[in-house]
């Protein structure tokens, strides 16, 4: 009798436990990272985290692709079998990505897709700065402080990433108004610092005039400086990024210290996922496609962006 009263008790502890455990969260959501070695992506997962403590019914798990197309489906994949609610995901490259997000979509599960697009429109919502916008405001700007003349050198995104589509070809077709500005150089440093650092070089080396790097990012924009650094030629030219991170390596110091001449500050959407999250798995309805603005970041504004 007692024997069987232990036992009792324990089953119900155990059965008390388990159901404490279930009731921690209602939701499962996968968050899909295509990189966490970038700055402005380390911005992005800080945001999720912290907004993700608002909405305790929700737990949030993360995968972080390391910038490989492969890798980034099965870790959707692995989402999938462990019942996620909802995916979030920010894809590498659009068309290696699409049809494992599709496949996600068509089976009944909201996806947020966040800052770089993919091909079609599986998806719930997608959420990201309008980086056309950036492209043709870069043009702009570069023909403002050119005075319609110059050498410019495009430093461009990672290729099958949308953004670096985005803001490069609105920013040719903004200074196709102005014959004596040149694209003289163009090359590929899948948004990393260390590349541009290392391409950088050659193009010095090539080009006696050039007069302006539009960067698509901060970063390579940073890697293209320190290169022409090292052979002295920094102050010949002037460099424009993407991003206008607040912190103390942001772009929006960098503006400050008079390492860009301008930055476009691009929201990682972090938070605003977060809710965007909420509001499907509570059953509202959200726009399809959301845009946040992403102002220019001069030396006039530059300290109203800059978070120490
Ligand atoms: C980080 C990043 C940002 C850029 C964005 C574009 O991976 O390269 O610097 O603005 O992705 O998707």
């Amino acid at each position: 009798m007692n024997r069987l009263c232990i036992l009792g008790t324990l089953s119900l502890c155990l059965l008390l436990a388990s159901c404490g455990a279930k009731e921690e969260y209602k939701y499962l959501v996968g968050f899909s990272q295509c990189n966490l070695e970038e700055p402005w992506r380390q911005a992005m997962n800080a945001a999720v985290q912290n907004e993700a403590v608002n909405h305790p019914d929700m737990k949030i798990i993360y995968a972080d692709a390391h910038q490989d197309n492969d890798e980034q489906v099965s870790q959707i994949r692995s989402f999938l079998t462990q019942k996620i609610d909802l995916l979030m995901v920010s894809p590498n490259e659009a068309a290696p990505l699409t049809p494992v997000v599709q496949e996600v979509y068509n089976s009944g599960i909201p996806v947020v897709v966040i800052d770089r697009a993919i091909v079609g429109d599986s998806y719930t919502c997608f959420v990201g700065g309008d980086n056309k916008e950036i492209g043709r405001k870069a043009g702009e700007f570069i023909a403002e402080i050119l005075q319609g003349k110059g050498n410019i050198i495009e430093i461009k995104g990672l290729a099958g990433s949308p953004p670096a589509v985005d803001r490069s070809i609105p920013m040719r077709e903004a200074l196709s108004a102005y014959p004596d500005i040149k694209i003289i150089a163009e090359f590929e440093a899948r948004w990393l610092r260390n590349e541009a650092n290392q391409q950088f070089p050659s193009v010095l080396q090539a080009n006696e005039n050039i007069n302006l790097v539009y960067a698509h990012n901060d970063p390579m924009a940073m890697g293209a400086y320190l290169a022409a650094q090292n052979v002295g030629r920094e102050k010949d030219m002037l460099f424009i990024g993407v991003d206008g991170l607040p912190g103390p390596d942001g772009g929006a110091k960098m503006v400050l210290d008079g390492i860009l001449t301008a930055t476009f500050y691009y929201p990682n959407c972090g938070k605003e996922a977060v809710q965007i999250a909420t509001k499907i798995l509570n059953g509202e309805t959200v726009e399809k496609n959301i845009s946040l603005d992403t102002p220019v970041i001069t030396r006039e504004n530059a300290q109203q962006f800059y978070q120490p």
